[in-house]
């Protein structure tokens, strides 16, 4: 099954591929983490990336497709995967729907995860996630069950994302809405848009998107 998951930043986007991903065994494809990885490891991808993350503008859509296409031809890639923050404009989707049919794949469905805007800005000003394990989490909506302890790998290291700031969030907010957002009608023409209410709590996020990947079994 190969799912993409559509949305503004904070829609749930990451919350929700991990809980996917150890239900269905889909493998989260996210280029959101593959880049700040690239940018931590100051590979040549991530010195170009940089400026543009802390900036809240998308990198470049040479960039992040290549990352996409060098890593759907891995083997844990096989039986499908689920796309995190890719694609972001109307080049990467038409380059994803290029590299599928290359390979007589297709996209069983994209999934997107309505939020309004101004229960984004709490969502991303609250998040933190595990240093160890890449578990996200939020001050208010998602605590651990320990206080201060992962309930993933029980690590204690905790770590915030620099583009998580008040004045960063409204840069990437325009650049969903401009960039991001025409999308949505290009999937529906194709027939695979699917649609859930994503600010109601996470389990239900869950269940409605249980529901939409259940239908195209
Ligand atoms: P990326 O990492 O993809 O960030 P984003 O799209 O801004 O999305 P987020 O990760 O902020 O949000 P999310 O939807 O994953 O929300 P989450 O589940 O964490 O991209 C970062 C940057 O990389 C971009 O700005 C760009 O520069 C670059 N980039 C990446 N991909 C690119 C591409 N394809 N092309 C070009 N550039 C690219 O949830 C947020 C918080 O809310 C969490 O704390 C969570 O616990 C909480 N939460 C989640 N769901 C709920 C709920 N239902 N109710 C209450 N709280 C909730
Ligand atoms: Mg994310
Ligand atoms: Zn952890």
């Amino acid at each position: 099954m190969i799912v993409i998951l559509l949305g503004p930043p904070g829609a749930g986007k990451g919350t929700q591929a991990q809980r996917i991903e150890k239900m269905q065994g889909l493998v989260q494809l996210s280029t959101g983490d593959m880049l700040r990885a690239a940018v931590i490891a100051n590979t040549e991808v991530g010195k170009k990336a940089k400026g543009f993350m802390e900036a809240g503008r998308l990198v470049t859509d040479k960039i992040v497709i290549k990352i996409i296409e060098d890593r759907i031809q891995e083997g844990d890639c096989k039986k499908g995967f689920l796309l995190d923050g890719f694609p972001r404009t109307l080049t990467q989707a038409k380059a994803l729907d290029n590299m599928l049919d290359q390979k007589s794949l297709k996209l069983d469905a994209v999934v997107e995860i309505q939020v309004d805007d101004r229960d984004l800005v709490d969502r991303i000003i609250g998040r933190y996630t595990c240093t160890n394990c890449n578990q996200g989490y939020h001050g208010e909506n998602l605590k651990p069950k320990v206080d201060g302890v992962c309930d993933d790998c029980g690590s204690t290291n905790f770590k915030r994302r620099v583009d998580d700031n008040q004045e960063t969030v409204s840069s990437r907010l325009e650049a969903y809405h401009c960039q991001t957002a025409p999308l949505l009608p290009y999937y529906e023409e194709q027939g695979v848009l699917k649609v859930v209410n994503g600010m109601v709590d996470i389990d239900d996020v869950s269940v409605q998107i249980n529901d939409v990947l259940s239908s195209l079994n």
